[in-house]
């Protein structure tokens, strides 16, 4: 499987007025953005958003319709433009108390609906400093891997890119140095490699996200194994535009 575009991808999480969000999206719009780079855009409204940018959901719940008040099903994200959608996020974890196994059935079902799943695992400051973070990265992620091997369709993890987001750099100022993203992105790597298959693991994109900003990214970028970026609050700002364009 070989391994697609470096990935850029906002988070907007529950944040922007209308008028907000049309400045963003008309910025991004005009901007000169790298066609090497995968741009994708994670609103919090539905938004016009020129082609070349895929679009995500921020989380969906299962394939398809039935009597869930409030949620929202992959289905329906499809059918709204969205090409991926996020699951796992740190914030549905925690707040939300979605378990390891509730992420993986919703990322089986999202797959299943045809929709490529930004799937994110993260660890907390105390499993760090207790060093049970791949021990916590690793759980999370077999939830998942469970789930898409039920489906038995190989071929969708070619959909599956994996977000590693440590809870303790989420909004905090308080980035992985470039080496601790890559220690944890190429143990993710090899862990996938002995779970699902060696072709996967090569070919699967593996993101960082937590406090990116401008003056990280290219650094974090240039890790062998870190395969894009995932922007929240530095996606809110006209400086996206340029860290899109890292790689140049
Ligand atoms: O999903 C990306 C997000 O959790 C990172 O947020 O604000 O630390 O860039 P932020």
């Amino acid at each position: 499987m070989a391994r697609g575009k470096f990935i850029v991808s906002t988070n907007f999480k529950m944040n922007g007025s209308r008028a907000f969000l049309q400045d963003l999206v008309e910025n991004l719009n005009r901007a000169d953005l790298d066609s090497n780079v995968g741009t994708i855009t994670i609103p919090s409204q539905l938004s016009n958003l020129r082609k070349d940018i895929a679009v995500g959901g921020q989380n969906c719940f299962w394939k398809s319709s039935g009597a869930y008040t409030g949620e929202i099903s992959a289905e329906m994200l499809k059918d709204a433009g969205a090409e991926y959608v996020i699951l796992g996020h740190t914030e549905r974890r925690t707040l939300f108390k979605e378990s390891d196994s509730l992420i993986g059935f919703k990322v089986a079902s999202a797959l299943a609906a045809g929709l490529k799943v930004i799937a994110c695992i993260g660890e907390t400051l105390s499993e760090r400093e207790s060093n049970t973070t791949l021990q916590v990265l690793f759980r999370q992620l077999q939830a998942i891997v469970d789930h898409v091997q039920d489906l038995n369709q190989e071929e969708k993890w070619e959909d599956v890119v994996i977000a590693y987001e440590p809870v303790w750099a989420i909004g905090t100022g308080r980035v992985a140095t470039p080496e601790q993203a890559q220690v944890v992105h190429a143990a993710i790597r090899r862990r996938v490699e002995e779970t699902v298959e060696g072709s996967v693991a090569e070919g699967m994109r593996i993101i960082y996200g937590g406090s990116v900003n401008l003056g990280n990214a290219r650094q974090l970028a240039r890790e062998k194994d870190v395969d894009g970026l995932f922007v929240g609050g530095a996606s809110l700002k006209p400086e996206f535009v340029e860290i899109c364009n890292v790689l140049r």
